[in-house]
């Protein structure tokens, strides 16, 4: 088990050691911070799921300039977050917004929510996540639904937060047919405490 490193600016409990990580809306400063754990993110996850070649040619500069626009098209109710240190190092971001598939009786999504590597199961995805559900609390949103593929072990994650798996699919990506998978809250609560501070501490 990791040793945690991370404290919240706004946390209460025991502040551990090292890096004071806070969780705020995006600026367009941060992109590039964004893309870097998004392909790092990806490789890591991804590997031996999504073929190497696509992985290999994502390009973090063009995943910037996305992200770029993304943030400047940001708001409360279609947020990016990001969990930063004071000197807006990122460590762990989210995305998120209307669904996508309004089949669904969900109508929030969280699109992307990516934890650098080397700072997961410290608290950050549960910190981001639920920052998200208090968003689209006040929003008024119905239901919040994440998409993640079958093989990604991040099934675990959702399923420690209250997540039921509710729907599957199947989605075309580089060549693959890939299986993905629905988790889906209906209230917007997490079954785990919304913020880990100090873990690992006494
Ligand atoms: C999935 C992810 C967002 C979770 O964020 P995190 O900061 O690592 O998770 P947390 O520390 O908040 O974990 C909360 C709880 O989830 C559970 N959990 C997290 N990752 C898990 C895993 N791989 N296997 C089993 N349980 C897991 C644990 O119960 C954990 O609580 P505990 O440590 O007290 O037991 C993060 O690990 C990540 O970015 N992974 C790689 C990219 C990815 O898969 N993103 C999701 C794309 S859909």
């Amino acid at each position: 088990m990791l040793t945690s490193r991370v404290s919240f600016f706004e946390g209460c409990g025991p502040v551990n050691d090292s890096v004071r990580i806070g969780i705020r809306m995006a600026r367009p400063a941060d992109a590039p911070g964004i893309a870097r754990v998004y392909v790092d993110s990806w490789r890591e996850t991804y590997a031996g799921i999504l073929p190497d070649a696509g992985l290999l040619r994502m390009s973090k500069v063009e995943h910037a300039t996305g992200w770029t626009r993304m943030i400047k098209a940001s708001n409360l109710r279609n947020p990016v977050l990001v969990a930063s240190d004071e000197n807006a190092n990122i460590y762990a971001f989210a995305s998120a917004g209307a669904s996508r598939d309004r089949s669904l009786p969900f109508e929030g999504e969280v699109y992307t929510l990516y934890v650098a590597p080397g700072w997961t199961g410290q608290g950050l995805g549960t910190a981001l996540l639920s920052a998200v559900f208090r968003l689209f609390s006040k929003a008024n949103c119905q239901g919040v639904i994440i998409w993640a593929l079958g093989d990604n072990p991040s099934r675990f994650f959702y399923e420690a937060l209250g997540g039921r798996l509710v729907a599957e699919r199947e989605h075309a990506m580089w060549g693959r047919t890939m299986r993905e998978i629905g988790y889906g809250w209906t209230t917007l609560e997490l079954a785990a405490p919304k913020q880990r501070v100090g873990r690992g501490a006494a």
